[in-house]
């Protein structure tokens, strides 16, 4: 039995989307249990590239069963673009392939203008978010009000819902915030039309799920955001609204944490992210322009450019704990080839002493000072490497460095993003 978890230890976009494409090769389920449409997971298989947001990204493989969990948070429309778009792709995407929770909570427009209409009203102070609706969404859930997959199947549930739902956000839309008010007809037609695309997909997937452990099947859990994006360990408020921690799979699935084996990090060999917040090895300097250009720094969901930075073993470290991590893939030592000096955080001088995890106030972060390491660099023949053996002596170093500092073994090394370009270098 071994069901495993694929989290980022990051910021996000550590490369979670290709390394689950790589190891769905060894799982028959993958499942998605957080987050939404805001994730955006780049797979490159051969010539094509391919960008998922809110399927598994097991979906390129024939025959896995892809599970939509039900700590996900489903925008319908998304959802069969998404389909639409794969499908033009040549990847089909049936109901034998994919499965979506009766519990997963619907992103309703609403949840997409109430995104849009408090990041305005933030003014400065604003997150940056992905203005998917994410955050208004989990709000409903956790509030009690949201509207369910389940309830969609229901007609007139739905309809009694999303008139309350209307009613209410309507008055705080045009009266607090300023907006337009949406209509009810147009919107309740929508989501009946959507139902009835949905229906043949919906199912309680956490028995599947369950079943599939169970007959010792293989499971992954794809993760969504990185571990500082978490709604409790992320870098509050400036984090998504969701647990994007192994903590979440098992509320996320509805699988007891008793049945989870392994929990895979993923970490860039440097530090990027998307949106506002604090980042204490940011570079605003030539390097970290060259990383963004060498390494096409720029979001997959929203187009941004993304903050480029050194790698920080503080928040490695602190995934590693908080995750239970049983090992570690760095991902992305071929976009570093080149640069004749690398530098590592190992620490941050705070209050005249050194610490060695990620403090929760802001305030204190910002008086945090990154304290480094410098290795020295590789060349871009990293990219050729197809096993640990033949990477480059530098980077062999810098690898090792990394597993010393978080006491977790490096399992895979990315050297580019093709699923070939990838080196196993021992159990997950
Ligand atoms: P995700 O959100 O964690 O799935 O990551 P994204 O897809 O947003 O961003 C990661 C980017 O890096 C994508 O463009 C991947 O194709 C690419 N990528 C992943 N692993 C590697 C690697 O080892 N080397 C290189 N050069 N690119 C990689
Ligand atoms: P993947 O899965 C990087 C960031 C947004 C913003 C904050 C809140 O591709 O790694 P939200 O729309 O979730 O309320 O935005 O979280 N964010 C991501 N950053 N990768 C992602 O997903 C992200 N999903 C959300 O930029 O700062
Ligand atoms: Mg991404």
């Amino acid at each position: 039995m071994s069901a495993f978890i694929v989290l980022g230890a990051q910021w996000g976009d550590e490369g979670k989307g290709k390394m689950t494409d790589y190891l769905a090769e060894e799982a028959e389920v993958v499942v998605r249990f957080q987050g939404g449409n805001n994730a955006g997971h780049t797979v490159e298989v051969e010539d094509k590239q391919y960008k998922l947001h809110l399927i598994p990204s097991g979906i390129l493989h024939d025959e896995k069963l892809n599970v939509i969990g039900n700590g996900v948070v489903v925008d319908p429309e998304a959802l069969f673009n998404e389909i639409d778009y794969l499908e033009g792709l040549g990847v089909k995407v049936t109901p034998e392939k994919l499965i979506v929770s009766d519990r997963a909570h619907l992103i309703m427009p609403y949840h997409r203008v109430l995104d849009a209409l408090k990041e305005r009203a933030r003014g400065k102070n604003d997150i940056g978010t992905t203005g998917k609706g994410i955050g208004p969404c989990y709000t409903d859930k956790i509030e009690r009000c949201g509207i369910r997959v389940c309830d969609l199947m229901h007609e007139d549930v739905f309809k009694e819902k999303l008139k309350e739902n209307i009613e209410m956000k309507n008055a705080y839309i045009t009266k607090v915030l300023g907006g337009e008010a949406l209509n009810y007809e147009e919107i309740c037609a929508k989501y009946l039309e959507f139902a009835k695309r949905l229906r043949p997909f919906v199912t309680e997937t956490s028995v599947r799920v369950y079943d599939s452990i169970k007959a010792d099947k293989t499971v992954l859990f794809e993760g969504a955001q990185g571990m500082l994006l978490d709604i409790d360990y992320g870098t509050y408020p400036y984090v998504t609204s969701s647990n994007t921690t192994s903590g979440g799979v098992s509320n996320g699935v509805g699988i007891g944490p008793t049945m989870i084996t392994n929990a895979v990090g993923i970490t860039k060999a440097y530090t990027t992210r998307v949106g506002k917040g604090p980042f204490p090895t940011e570079l605003n300097d030539k390097v970290g322009d060259w990383i963004r250009e060498v390494g096409h720094e720029y979001g997959v969901t929203t187009g941004r450019s993304r903050r480029c930075g050194w790698l920080d073993l503080v928040i490695v470290k602190t995934t590693a704990r908080v995750c239970g991590l049983t090992s570690l893939a760095v991902t992305k030592i071929d976009t570093l080839a080149g640069l004749e000096k690398i530098k590592i955080c190992t620490g941050y001088k705070f209050n005249g002493e050194v610490i060695d995890y990620f403090p929760a106030s802001l305030e204190d972060l910002a008086v945090c000072e990154p304290v480094y390491e410098e290795f020295e660099g590789w060349g871009k023949e990293v990219a050729d490497a197809r096993s640990y053996e033949e990477l480059p002596e530098n980077a062999k170093k810098y690898i090792k460095r990394i597993e010393e500092f978080t006491g977790v073994r490096v399992s895979i090394v990315g050297v580019g993003p093709k699923r070939d370009q990838t080196i196993r270098v021992g159990e997950l």
